[in-house]
């Protein structure tokens, strides 16, 4: 089949130096691509600026804004069987990104921010796939009906739900440990291990579904 994934952070421009940012790695997404790619699976991996290498024979699209993963999504969608959105795309950015680098004055100094496009949420609405749609939830609290509404509202066919209150898992770490939630209420834990293998049981579950 052929797979979009979107992995790592989104940069949301202040001035010409300074973005908003979080503390995605990207190694989750990247993971997926690389098991995917290694279960024959052809792979388009959209992702935002990360440290890791790109997986071999995965075709990689770099972008840095929510607005450019956006347009890259809208433009690649098509064709593809299933998607797997598990980029940590910021939600806002500054309504206005300085042309020059803001100098330092007043002692306080307030960023109106506007929401950004919600890629995952526009895939059924705005972009019509009507393909295998994979979202992610990370979440501190109430995991599993915070995923179980994000499931309904986005129409997705799986939601991989991960508790980011916890240290040692999920943001910015090697290993994971999360569950799956399916539409019908149903869910599936996976126990913490790495990512790698958390990617090998995706891969293999979302492969069984289509
Ligand atoms: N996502 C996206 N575009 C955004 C924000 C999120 O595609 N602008 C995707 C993420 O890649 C992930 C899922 O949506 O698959 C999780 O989004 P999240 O921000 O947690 O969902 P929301 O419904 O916006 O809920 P919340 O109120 O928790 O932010």
């Amino acid at each position: 089949m052929r797979l979009l994934i979107t992995a790592g952070p989104t940069r949301e421009p202040i001035d010409p130096v300074r973005f908003l940012s979080n503390r995605s790695s990207g190694r989750m997404g990247y993971a997926l691509a690389a098991a995917a790619h290694a279960a024959g699976h052809e792979v388009l991996l959209i992702s935002g600026p990360v440290v890791i290498p790109a997986p071999s024979g995965v075709q990689l699209i770099r972008i840095e804004t929510a607005r450019e993963m956006y347009d890259a999504v809208r433009t690649h969608l098509p064709g593809c069987t299933a998607a797997i959105f598990s980029a940590a795309v910021a939600d806002y950015r500054p309504a206005q990104a300085a042309t020059q680098k803001i100098k330092k004055s007043a002692t306080t100094l307030t960023l109106e921010l506007e929401r950004t496009e919600d890629i995952l949420g526009s895939v059924r609405s705005t972009f019509g796939f009507t393909g295998f749609l994979v979202g992610f939830a990370a979440e501190t609290e109430n995991l599993i009906p915070h995923a179980q509404d994000k499931l309904q509202r986005k129409g997705c066919d799986l939601i991989v739900a991960n508790d980011v209150s916890q240290s040692g898992i999920g943001f910015d770490s090697t290993e994971n440990e999360v569950t799956l939630c399916l539409p019908g209420g149903h869910t599936i834990p996976l126990p913490r291990q790495s990512k790698t293998s958390i990617a090998d049981e995706l891969i293999q579950f979302i492969s069984s579904r289509i």
